[in-house]
């Protein structure tokens, strides 16, 4: 039976972004794991701010067909957001809801894949809020199944060692932990265990 494939990607391109540091050390921990993980930039899925006259106009554009086709191919999905103004940025917004305006391809985007939620903030809150804001918008927005359980790492710009690693033993512990179960819910879902 094959492995649970799971997507990681970050809601920022910003060049020693946490939230994209966060993202490439899930994909490592996955790595280690009974799962195939599949990192992600959403530099590599380049958009313009959605208009609905541009997608009259011109359909939606083919980056935004992309992830959309690598986020159906999924098992699960773990997204890494910052925190902009107690909420997720724009990047992250965009690119779901142009992914959301595709349609057709095989398997769907947000109903099939089970999805969990990591947070990053230089602040004391580790994107508490904009977590909240991402889960609103996959759970009531897009009906996608999200874990309660989620990660938040608060005072990012010290979190992380050169290396990449969580400096905090806990808190890779608990990556490690939210990780293991978007694999375990992943392949229920998916029909891959029983
Ligand atoms: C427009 C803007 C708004 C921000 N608002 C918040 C905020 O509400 N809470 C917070 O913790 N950090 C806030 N920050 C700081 C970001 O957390 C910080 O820039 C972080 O490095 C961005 O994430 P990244 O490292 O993954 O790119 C804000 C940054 C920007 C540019």
């Amino acid at each position: 039976m094959r492995a649970p494939r799971i997507v990681v990607f970050a809601g920022s391109i910003r060049t020693g972004s946490y939230s994209a540091r966060l993202a490439a050390l899930a994909a490592r921990e996955l790595a280690l794991m009974e799962c195939e993980p599949v990192l992600l930039s959403l530099a590599d899925y380049p958009l313009p701010i959605y208009d609905a006259d541009l997608e009259a106009e011109s359909g939606v554009p083919e980056p935004a067909r992309q992830l959309r086709d690598q986020l159906a191919s999924a098992d699960g999905v773990f997204i890494a957001t910052p925190e902009y103004n107690a909420g997720f940025p724009p990047l992250l917004k965009n690119a779901i809801d142009w992914a959301s305006r595709v349609r057709g391809g095989e398997g769907d985007a947000f109903k099939g894949p089970v999805y969990a939620i990591g947070s990053t903030s230089p602040g004391g809150l580790g994107g508490y809020r904009a977590s909240m804001m991402l889960r609103q918008t996959l759970a009531l927005g897009l009906n996608v199944l999200v874990l309660a359980e989620q990660v938040m790492v608060a005072g990012a710009a010290n979190a992380f060692t050169e290396d990449g690693d969580f400096k905090d033993e806990r808190a890779l512990e608990r990556l490690r932990a939210v990780m293991s179960t978007l694999i375990e819910q992943a392949a229920l879902r998916a029909g891959l265990r029983a």
